[in-house]
This record gives structure tokens, sequence and C-alpha cells, in this order.
């Protein structure tokens, strides 16, 4: 069961020393301004990919006068997850105490979801959002798609190093972008064949919380279609000399939302966004669990700003339907109240200058 049965945080933000142990189901966090709500989320995003999603700078999320975060969580699976950052990058990950070299063994044991304001970048941002978004639950359901991912970035690093040259080899160029063309192949059936399976979900989604006609989402490899990616490459290398960089290719790959010819964004109102960005992350709760089993964990920072009444509700059941850990912030625990199905009784804690008490 992907949910965390207890979790320890120590000097994350204003949270000096807390442990908390979660319920499987909803929690809530509610607090004043300032109080420590969403850097509690932040200390559960640690325990996933160990990186905050505010900061890019470890040195912001360490307490002032400390050295370090640790962040120590043990799973109602039995797992421990325990990491440690300092404020020169130094990093311990440990696994079932055994020291990891990297984050994708924790990322695939705690998949998570995160909903807060910046989610809306999935509609309004570039296209690195969407496509980070698509890949996540490639990543989850392929797993070959991250050595893939990984080859495809290699040979493009190489391929861009080349253009920036002054006189770049030709045949070096070409022979990089043949190994990225066999790569893009790859992951772009990956890409493919999640995305047939994630829109029906998706659809089923948004319509279970709002009817939009006419929005369609539409997947963009990065490049023409009908083609392989070698001959393009090929075809447009005095372009990319030109731009010193490659300008197609999987990394320019895109989930196209849209309401005919518009950008969904242009169109749809604040609430209307929310509840889309909702649909698109629960969907891939959904999907994951359909296809793996696995549960998602959700992060929701602030779930009744921009929403109604009756809005926030649909969004509670539906969280509620997936039957997985949910964390979720707000500033006053009775904006939810009337929120919940009557069979679900939400675990509340009240959080107050970075200490956490259940209520
Ligand atoms: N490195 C740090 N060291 C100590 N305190 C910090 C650090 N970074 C941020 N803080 C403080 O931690 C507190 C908690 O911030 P957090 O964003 O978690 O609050 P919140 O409860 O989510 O508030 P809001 O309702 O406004 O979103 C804030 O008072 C913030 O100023
Ligand atoms: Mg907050």
């Amino acid at each position: 069961m992907t949910a965390i049965r207890r979790i320890d945080v120590l000097g994350l933000r204003n949270l000096s020393n807390v442990q908390l142990l979660p319920g499987e189901g909803v929690n809530i966090f509610f607090g004043a301004n300032g109080s420590g709500k969403t850097s509690l989320l932040e200390a559960v995003y640690y325990t996933g990919l160990g990186r905050s999603f505010r900061s890019q700078r470890v040195e912001s999320v360490i307490q002032t006068g400390l050295d370090e975060i640790t962040v120590f969580s043990e799973l109602f699976s039995g797992a421990t997850i325990g990491v440690t950052k300092g404020r020169s990058g130094n990093h311990i990950l440990k696994l079932m105490g055994e020291r990891q070299s990297n984050w994708l063994p924790t990322a695939r044991q705690l998949p998570l979801q995160l909903l807060n304001s910046d989610s809306f970048d999935l509609l309004e941002g570039s296209s690195k959002t969407r496509r980070k978004f698509l890949d996540w639950g490639v990543f989850h359901v392929e797993h070959d798609f991250s050595g893939d991912w990984r080859g495809a970035a290699k040979c493009l690093a190489q391929r861009n190093l080349l253009l920036k040259q002054r006189t770049p080899d030709k045949q070096q160029l070409e022979a990089w972008g043949a190994e990225l063309g066999s790569y893009a192949a790859r992951i772009d059936c990956s890409r493919r064949s999640y995305i047939t399976l994630f829109l029906p979900v998706f659809e089923r989604t948004l319509s279970s919380l709002i009817g939009i006609p006419g929005l369609a989402v539409k997947y963009f490899r990065g490049w023409e279609d009908g083609a392989e990616l070698v001959d393009v490459l090929n075809a447009s290398l005095e372009r990319d000399v030109r731009y010193g960089a490659t300008q197609t290719g999987p990394h320019r790959a895109d989930l196209q939302i849209r309401i005919g010819k518009s950008r969904a964004d242009e169109i749809l109102s604040r609430g209307q966004q929310k509840l889309v960005v909702v649909a698109l992350k629960v969907a891939q709760g959904v999907l994951l669990s359909e296809l793996t089993g696995t549960k998602v964990l959700f992060l929701v920072d602030d779930l009744p700003s921009e929403l109604d009444k009756n809005n926030r509700k649909r969004v509670c059941e539906l969280l509620c339907q997936l039957e997985s850990q949910v964390f979720m912030t707000c500033v006053d625990a009775s904006d939810l109240d009337d929120a919940w199905p009557s069979s679900i009784c939400p675990r509340k804690f009240h959080v107050e200058h970075g200490k956490i008490r259940p209520v």
C-alpha cells in the first residue's frame, strides 16, 4: 500500500521536529498563514523525490540556523525511506536502510501527485510542464522508459555540443542523430501507448467534475508524423546549426490542451481550469491503480481556493473514490466540512507555529 504510516521531519522550514501518524485515507492539515502546512507537503515530497517543489535551492528549505533537513518515512507496506540533505547539496538517501545512488527506487515506491497553485502551469505553462506530467505516467507504467529517456538525453547533449562548435563535424552529427532517432522512436511509442490509455480515463474523470464541450487533449511527439526523426534531423541540419541546438525531437513533445482552436487556459475561468488540472492528475492516479494496482499519494495544497462549494465537494468525492492517501491543506477546516461523503471521516490536524497535532 502506497501510504505513509509515519513521518518524522527535522529542520525543514519552520518544522523543527515533527512526528506525524497520518491515516491511510484523507488527512486535512489546517492552520493560519505561515503555520507550516505547505512545508509538511514539501517534507512528504522529499520522501518521494528528494527535492522541494517550491525552491531549487536547498538552503532556503533548511531551517535557518541548522545545517540539514532530515525526513524519515515509514510506509504501510513496511518500506522505510530516509532522506538527509545538507546546505552544500550533500545528501543521503536510504531505502530500507540501504543507501541509494539515485531517486528512481523511491519514486517508484511512493508515486506522488501534487496539486497546488503551480499546477495551473499544465494549462498555461510551457510544453516542459506537460511533458513532465506525461512522462510521470509513462515512467510508472513502463519500466524501460527511464533508460530510453536517459539515452536520448545523452545523445541530445552530445549533438547540441557539436552544434555549438564553429565547424560542426557532419559525420558525428549524423551518428548522434541516428542514435537519438532510435531512442526517440521508443520514447514516442511508450508515450503514445500511455496516452491512448490515459485519454478515456481523463475524459471520464473530467465529466464527473464538469462538462467542457470541445475540450480536447492531443499528443504531439516532437517531430512531424510519418517521418523518422533521423531524416527530419538530417533535413534540418542547417537550422539546428544556426540555433546551436536540436529543434525537433522527443524533448519537444507536448500535450496540447485546446478548446476549438484556442488554448484551454485562454477560455476557461480559473475555477474551471482548476477542475481540468484536478481531472488530469486524478486520471493519472486512476490509471496507475488500474494498470499496476499501485495507489498514488495525493498532496493537495489549499484545495478551497478558486473552487465554489459544489466543486470542492465534487473534487473531494473524486479523491475519496481513489482510495488513496491524501494530504490536503486549508486555512480554515470548516471550508471542507460538508465536502465529504458521509462514509468518509477525514483525519484532521491543526498546524500552528510549526507544530502539528491531531484534532
Ligand atoms: N528556511 C526557513 N527557516 C525557517 N523558517 C522558514 C524557512 N523558510 C520558510 N520559513 C517559514 O516557515 C513558515 C511556514 O511556511 P509555509 O509555507 O509552510 O506556511 P503555510 O502554513 O503553508 O502558510 P499559507 O497558508 O500562507 O500557505 C513560514 O512562516 C515561513 O516564513
Ligand atoms: Mg501554504
